[in-house]
């Protein structure tokens, strides 16, 4: 087989900035910031930006590189046994993409809703009544919405068709689905922040709470919503690594596609929470509660807060309504082809197989499992999924990437290479991050989460639906990832 390659590095700078920067920024960080008390999440989530995501993204980039392979064959090079956790973190990355391409299908729905600005001036009621329909019973998972199918339909089209080619497809793409989704952020953010009412929300936003740093939810929340925004964990960044040249930075890319990334999510939130102060002023009550409990307004908060931005932009509403949610696209297909791209990268490296066909599997099979998540009951199953496979799935990843890398491969030999490739260079601070800092934090914040669960379910949601939807796949991947380990396929890169 052939070896691919970016056609230039701004072509592999964009697409791992294109596969970071999604829905992840723009939905999942808002949300998860409202959820864990505003300004009480960004110390945590800068302090996991710097302890793990950037060295983190150091390793994936590294081993991809020096390796010269897609996640599994690339641990595989690490020790023996060690392509277990490359298949690990494919799986982990495929669940994810699962579901995102739900969150697509409503930002479909939503190009659609804004031509006429259905979502009228209830925001929250469209999206949750109308929209959703959403019923409380879980067991409601034959109530398949037709417009939700159809996005998903729209939005796995899209993702095949980007990567028909595989980068050199990429490298194109990536041109056009970066830069304008940036500039109309921008736009959104003036906006929001101008609303009336505003500098509450944005208050909210931006106070600390020191208290909160007591609460190892908050830690491992913030650690896994940085795993997640930085596609790390998934096998992306170590796939996206092995198709640069080998004479080709490393480092410095590690820290551009970082920090443009954690910038982008901190700037999006200026919108987001200057729409949510707009709200409490015009309705008198405070930010926190203003759309209920954070458990009401959830997953929601995205499409809550921006179409009311856009409803107040008088006669240019429905032309930004429909930029912007054409931009919410553009963000997201590089994302989630990115973690088609890793799946297919695997499969490839392994068994030889054909691209066309891994794709197309990976679409259909993704559609299959994705179809719970368009029913009236899909916003709880989206919610617990999401849940588990960030808090189990990427935390879990991330922690064994360290250990292995930490304490089987050698810090040392990783950092050497590197450094040998970059830039600037790395010095120990990485090594310590890897073997203690990351591993720690992570080990601790997910063995107390695992305490939480036994003693109380996730939301208080039901225990069968928990189960269902958490527990069994997080019990499954590892057992699959063996398998596929140990089938037929080459073994080494
Ligand atoms: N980083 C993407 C985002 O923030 O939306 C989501 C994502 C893409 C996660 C690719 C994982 C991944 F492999």
């Amino acid at each position: 087989m052939e070896k691919e390659y970016w056609p230039s590095r701004t072509s592999f700078v964009f697409a791992a900035i294109g596969s970071a920067i999604g829905l992840g920024n723009v939905w999942r960080f808002p949300y998860i910031c409202f959820k864990y008390g505003g300004g009480a999440f960004l110390i945590p989530f800068l302090v996991a930006l710097f302890t793990a995501g950037i060295p983190l993204m150091i390793l994936e980039m590294g081993i991809g590189h020096k390796m010269g392979a897609s996640a599994p064959m690339a641990f595989a090079g690490t020790g023996r046994r060690k392509e277990w956790l490359g298949w690990m973190a494919v799986g982990v990355g495929f669940i994810i993409v699962t579901y995102y391409g739900v969150i697509m299908s409503w930002c479909v729905n939503y190009l659609g809703f804004s031509f006429n600005l259905s979502w009228g001036t209830d925001a929250q009621s469209f999206f949750h009544n109308e929209f959703l329909n959403r019923t409380t019973n879980f067991k409601d998972i034959f109530s398949i919405s037709p417009k939700i199918l159809l996005g998903l339909a729209i939005s796995w089209t899209l993702i095949i068709l980007c990567i028909w080619k595989g980068a050199k497809t990429v490298g194109k793409v990536v041109y056009f689905t970066v830069p304008l989704p940036w500039i109309c952020l921008v736009i959104f953010v003036i906006r929001g922040v101008s609303l009336p009412g505003a500098e509450a929300g944005i208050a909210y936003y931006l106070t600390p709470n020191f208290e909160a740093l007591k609460d190892s939810a908050v830690w491992l929340a913030a650690y896994t919503q940085v795993f997640f925004s930085l596609s790390i964990g998934f096998g992306v960044m170590i796939a996206y690594a092995s198709f640069l040249p080998k004479r080709s930075d490393i480092v410095n890319n590690a820290f551009i596609i970082s920090l443009a990334n954690c910038g982008t999510s901190f700037l999006g939130g200026f919108a987001v929470f200057g729409a949510l102060g707009y709200y409490a002023n015009q309705t008198g009550v405070d930010v926190k509660e203003v759309l209920g409990s954070s458990q009401a307004v959830g997953f929601g908060l995205a499409f809550i807060a921006y179409p009311s931005i856009i409803s107040t932009l008088g006669k240019a509403a429905v032309f930004f309504g429909v930029i912007f949610f054409i931009m919410l696209l553009t963000l997201a297909i590089d994302s989630a082809f990115s973690l088609v791209e890793a799946v297919a990268a695997a499969f490839m490296d392994k068994y030889n197989a054909k691209r066309l066909k891994v794709n197309f599997s990976v679409a259909i099979v993704g559609c299959i499992l994705a179809l719970t998540f368009t029913t009236r009951a899909g916003y709880y199953w989206v919610d617990i999924v999401d849940h588990f496979m960030n808090s189990f799935g990427l935390a879990i990843v991330g922690l064994l990437e360290c250990l292995v890398i930490g304490y089987f491969y050698g810090t040392r030999i990783l950092r050497d290479y590197v450094n040998s490739k970059s830039e600037f260079a790395i010095g120990r601070w990485w090594d310590v991050m890897i073997m203690f800092v990351t591993p720690a934090v992570l080990g601790i914040s997910v063995a107390l989460e695992i305490k939480d669960r036994i003693f109380s379910s996730y939301e208080g949601y039901p225990r069968w639906a928990e189960f269902t939807a958490g527990w069994a796949i997080v019990i499954a991947l590892p057992i699959i990832a063996f398998l596929l380990m140990r089938s037929k396929g080459r073994r080494t890169v």
